[in-house]
């Protein structure tokens, strides 16, 4: 048992007390209260759309709250935007990193707060000194003259991090940091939390990984369809109790792989190269098999992935579906030749945030539920939408409200609901159970079984060793854009991928 590092503050530097949200007459947060306290990480746990964001969006100034107080070092407060909350040193990280994608690292981090202190120009070439001092405090590669468009989400929620600290800030919140970091990216956030709580800066962590939340936290909250359902520090926690506070029932199924027939190649890669992200990549994916890519985010998984749905090209090699070469020149193009893909980033490529939950499950498959002049069969549309709505669970109050009044969670399951109702033959997932909550990922999981089992050829991405582990028939491992291991599932075992992924020098092994 560690001793805590900081001894415990004087009192919560925020209590907030009472605090209900409505949205639309629905209630989505009932009388929670909530402290957070100095030096001291606290954890918000709960089942996709639990309440978790929506209680530190009101924290951070985002949402007002229908009722219910707040209180800062002991002064009751009002926050009318994110701004005020910044001033009283309240700094909040989002699920879905709000960079802006036309500006550099430097430009991001001190926008918003250049003027003041009453001078009346930028000294940016200081501003780009102190950018590359603090990303180098955090430990990241990247500098403060590099555009932010096409960055990774983790480097886009570095660029948050560096912001919350470039302005000093006393309480920093980040809701769900490690969904989109690999394991290694995960340790060294954690080392940085903890010298933040050194510092006595106070924390709060929300996220689905129990295993984190029980390394991390101090304090964990668990919210339940917008109640608070307990609080207990870190030491009285189980990995079970926490389970059930949350989903009210125990999870006692593993997943489990089922065998089934592997059929023929349906898609391969001969030579895939994107000089600087991908080099000569080989890969083969059979019907009903399930192939696994493990590596480290940034190893170019997501690149490769890309070559194939057609978003970013490769430079050479070629792809081949069912033994014919083809060129796939963009996503429609693979769609027709019966690739889906469920992106990683599902803001920037996989919704339109601003429209209906039917309408992105549909819009893959409008020429399905169209008629010949191009009207929706609203009822066809409709059918289909609640089948997969409900075959997958999503939380939502109709079909018909827009995807951005969503949860995080709740918004992947309708990603993975519009390329299903595809029903391509090979599916490439990437990351397809980020920020997703335990129940549901058990879901997901049963879910690619069955695909598989309906002889889908599946490349699942995923920086969860776990889900790798536990779901492929064979594994290729990439490490700095080479496939550094190919592993069948009799050879799967987790030191062998960590060490696949992390070869500094290598020869393509494969
Ligand atoms: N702007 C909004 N308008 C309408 N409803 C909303 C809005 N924001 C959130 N909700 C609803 O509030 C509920 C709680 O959502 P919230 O985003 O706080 O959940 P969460 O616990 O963060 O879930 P996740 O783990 O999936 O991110 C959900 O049912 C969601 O649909
Ligand atoms: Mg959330």
């Amino acid at each position: 048992m560690t001793k805590p590092s900081v001894a415990p503050a004087a009192g919560p530097v925020v209590i907030a007390r009472g605090i209900s949200k409505t949205f639309s007459g629905v209630r989505v947060l009932n009388e929670v209260d909530f402290d957070i306290c100095s030096g001291e990480i606290h954890a918000l746990i709960g089942e996709n759309g639990a309440g978790k964001s929506t209680l530190v969006k009101i924290i951070g100034g985002v949402y007002s709250p229908t009722a219910g107080t707040l209180t800062v070092e002991n002064e009751p407060v009002f926050f009318r935007n994110p701004h005020a909350a910044r001033a009283a040193g309240i700094a909040l990280i989002h699920q879905e990193p709000l960079t802006f994608q036309d500006l550099n690292v430097t430009e991001n981090l001190y926008l918003g707060h250049t003027r003041g202190g009453g001078k009346p120009f930028i000294n940016w070439s200081e501003l780009y000194g102190k950018t590359d001092e603090l990303l180098d405090t955090l430990g990241v590669k990247m500098r403060g003259h590099d555009p932010v468009r096409g960055m990774t989400i983790a480097d886009q929620q570095m660029i948050e991090i560096a912001s919350a600290l470039s302005q000093n800030a006393r309480v920093i919140i980040m809701d769900e940091p490690t969904a989109a970091l690999s394991q290694g990216e995960v340790i060294t956030l954690f080392d940085m939390i903890r010298r933040l709580k050194e510092q006595g800066r106070a924390i709060v962590f929300i996220g689905h990984r129990l295993e984190e939340i029980l390394e991390i936290a101090d304090r964990i909250t668990v919210l339940r369809d917008g109640n608070l359902v307990g609080e207990c520090p870190r030491n009285d926690a189980t990995s079970d109790a926490l389970v059930h506070m949350m989903i009210n029932r125990s999870i006692k199924e593993l997943i489990v792989k089922e065998t089934v027939p592997i059929g023929d190649v349906l898609l391969e890669t001969k030579g895939l190269s994107y000089p600087g992200q991908y080099e000569n990549i080989n890969i083969k994916v059979k019907q009903g098999e399930i192939v696994g890519m493990a590596g480290l985010v940034g190893a170019g998984r997501s690149e490769v992935a890309s070559a194939i749905f057609g978003t970013q090209l490769a430079l050479s090699g070629d792809i081949f579906i069912r033994g014919q070469k083809v060129r796939i020149k963009n996503p429609l193009q693979a769609m027709r030749k019966g690739v889906a893909m469920v992106s990683e980033d599902r803001a920037r490529t996989g919704l339109v945030t601003a429209f209906a939950i039917k309408f992105n499950m549909t819009f893959a498959v409008l020429d399905r539920i169209a008629t010949r002049l191009g009207f929706i069969k609203n009822k066809k549309e409709q059918e289909l939408v609640a089948r997969y709505g409900k075959y997958l669970n999503v939380k939502m109050r109709n079909t018909d409200q827009t995807v951005r009044e969503l949860s995080g969670g709740n918004q992947q399951k309708v990603v993975i609901a519009k390329w299903l109702l595809t029903e391509s033959e090979i599916l490439i997932l990437d990351e397809p159970t980020r920020g997703i909550d335990v129940g549901a990922k058990m879901e997901v999981y049963r879910l690619i079984n069955e695909l598989a089992k309906q002889g889908k050829a599946i490349l699942m991405i995923s920086s969860e060793l776990p889900e790798i582990l536990q779901l492929s028939d064979r594994v290729y491992v990439m490490c700095d854009g080479h496939v550094t291991a190919e592993l069948n599932r009799d050879e799967l075992d987790g030191n062998r991928i960590m060490a696949a992924a992390s070869m500094v020098r290598h020869r393509s092994a494969v």
